[in-house]
């Protein structure tokens, strides 16, 4: 991994415009944006939490992503929409033998999905991994989130493996788990 891209990562910021004009800000999360990762995190639905991996409404484990913040490990870019947090989408990077593989984790504020939104994080996760010289992404979701699904595969990502009963909801009900993943070219740039 570049050390010389995580010198500069603080540096990095995007502005992004959605369809109907409004303008976000991507910049990694910083330890100062505790209470509003707390609060975007609060409004997650039972749905969301029912298939997220984390319970991201546990103000504990929120609270433990900001606490050990380290950007060689997971990479989290936040969308900020009038000093409000409003998305985060997290890098998760791989060492030893999968140190070549990069996986994607993405959570937007209701009020801000299906505006682009999510597509443009992505996006940005996506030229990041390639800049960090990644070769595939890969994000794991369940199969029923048929919405979720199509967004990853509007960026390009195919379904690389269907694993029957992985994952298990607080009703311990069982449910598919879809692998998508994402080839990506070589390209290395230690700037941004
Ligand atoms: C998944 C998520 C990030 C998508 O972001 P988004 O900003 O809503 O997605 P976009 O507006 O960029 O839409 C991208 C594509 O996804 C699909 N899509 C997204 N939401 C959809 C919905 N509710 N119904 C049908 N299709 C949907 C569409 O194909 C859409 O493309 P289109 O607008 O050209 O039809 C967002 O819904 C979210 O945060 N969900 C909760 C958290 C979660 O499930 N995260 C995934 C864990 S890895």
């Amino acid at each position: 991994m570049s050390s010389l891209l995580l010198l500069n990562l603080p540096k990095y910021r995007k502005v992004v415009r959605l369809a109907d004009g409004t303008r976000a800000l991507l910049r990694p999360l910083l330890p100062e944006d505790r209470t509003k990762l707390l609060g975007m995190f609060a409004g997650a639905t039972e749905e969301d939490v029912m298939y997220l991996k984390d319970d991201v409404r546990d103000r504990d484990v929120v609270a433990s992503w900001i606490d050990n913040l380290d950007y060689s490990r997971v990479l989290p870019i936040v969308a900020c929409v009038d000093e409000r947090l409003v998305g985060q989408a997290t890098l998760h990077f791989h060492f030893g033998p999968t140190r070549h593989i990069g996986r994607v984790r993405i959570f937007l504020a209701t009020e801000y999905r299906r505006r682009g939104l999510g597509t443009k994080m992505l996006e940005e996760i996506t030229e990041l991994g390639k800049r960090f010289g990644l070769q595939q992404l890969l994000a794991e979701i369940v199969v029923e989130q048929t919405q979720v699904v199509k967004a990853f595969q509007k960026l390009g990502f195919t379904l690389e493996a269907h694993y029957r009963d992985y994952f298990m909801t607080p009703d311990g009900m069982t449910h598919d788990m879809a692998i998508l993943r994402l080839p990506l070219p070589v390209s290395r740039r230690d700037e941004f």
